[in-house]
């Protein structure tokens, strides 16, 4: 597979989503979370668009190759997240009726940082670009930004049904801080418990920032 790739479609890591990129972010985010999203923004096309029109580009870091989006990690700093929308966006989207319940919703995917927190809110690298690397290259980037902006630590949360996700954040220095039990939203978002990991930041990660830019395999 990586064989047939050249140098120069290495993917690369920055930060922000670049001009444009909104609707690719978008499509990433519904393929990785759709199961998760869909029942707060279906039908598919409107959530993407809801979500490419509303979102934050400075609040993520993206891995870039042949200069298209596939990867990103977002996050929520100083009250903003890279996906957003507020009440009058989802009533205005989808009606003062239906759009009722979309917010509960969405309200439960809401995270807020505590003091000194950065908290992720969602990681996904396009499928065809799995296994290379990129989500490490995204995660370290994260930890980055969190000691810039002199976080004491990133905050993120896996669902029960994701344990490769959860390995990877292991092997990242996060742990598992408690487990929330969601059995009613087993049938609804497909997941039935919500376990919050945290990872501390030290200055050593700033140094990452030096290396920003950096290439996966
Ligand atoms: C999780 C994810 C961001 C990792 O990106 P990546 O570029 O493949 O990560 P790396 O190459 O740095 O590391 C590979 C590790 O990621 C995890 N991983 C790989 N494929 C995965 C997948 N389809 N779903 C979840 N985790 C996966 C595994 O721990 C894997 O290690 P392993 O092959 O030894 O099991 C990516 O797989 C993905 O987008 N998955 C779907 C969305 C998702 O689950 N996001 C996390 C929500 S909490």
């Amino acid at each position: 597979m990586s064989g047939a790739r050249g140098a120069d479609d290495r993917p690369v890591v920055r930060r922000g989503v670049p001009e444009g990129g909104e609707e690719r972010v978008a499509a990433l985010y519904w393929e990785a979370f759709g199961r998760k999203i869909a029942p707060a923004l279906n039908p598919p096309g409107k959530g993407r668009a809801f979500i490419a029109t509303h979102l934050h580009r400075d609040r993520s870091v993206t891995a870039l190759a042949a200069g298209r989006v596939v990867g990103v990690a977002g996050y929520r700093l100083d009250g903003r997240a890279l996906t957003g929308g507020g009440v009058k966006d989802v009533l205005s989207a989808y009606g003062s009726c239906r759009g009722l319940p979309r917010l509960v919703l969405l309200a439960l995917l809401e995270r807020t940082p505590a003091a000194g927190e950065l908290v992720m809110d969602g990681i996904a690298v396009d499928a065809a670009h799995r296994g290379r690397g990129i989500g490490s290259l995204l995660l370290r980037e994260v930890a980055a930004v969190a000691a810039d902006h002199g976080c004491r630590r990133v905050r993120l949360d896996v669902v029960d049904t994701n344990p490769r996700a959860r390995a990877l954040y292991e092997r990242h220095g996060f742990t598992a801080h408690r487990t929330e039990r969601t059995p009613w939203l087993r049938g609804l978002m497909g997941f039935g418990a919500v376990t919050t990991m945290h990872r501390p930041v030290t200055d050593t990660h700033a140094d990452a920032d030096a290396t920003s830019g950096r290439e996966a395999r």
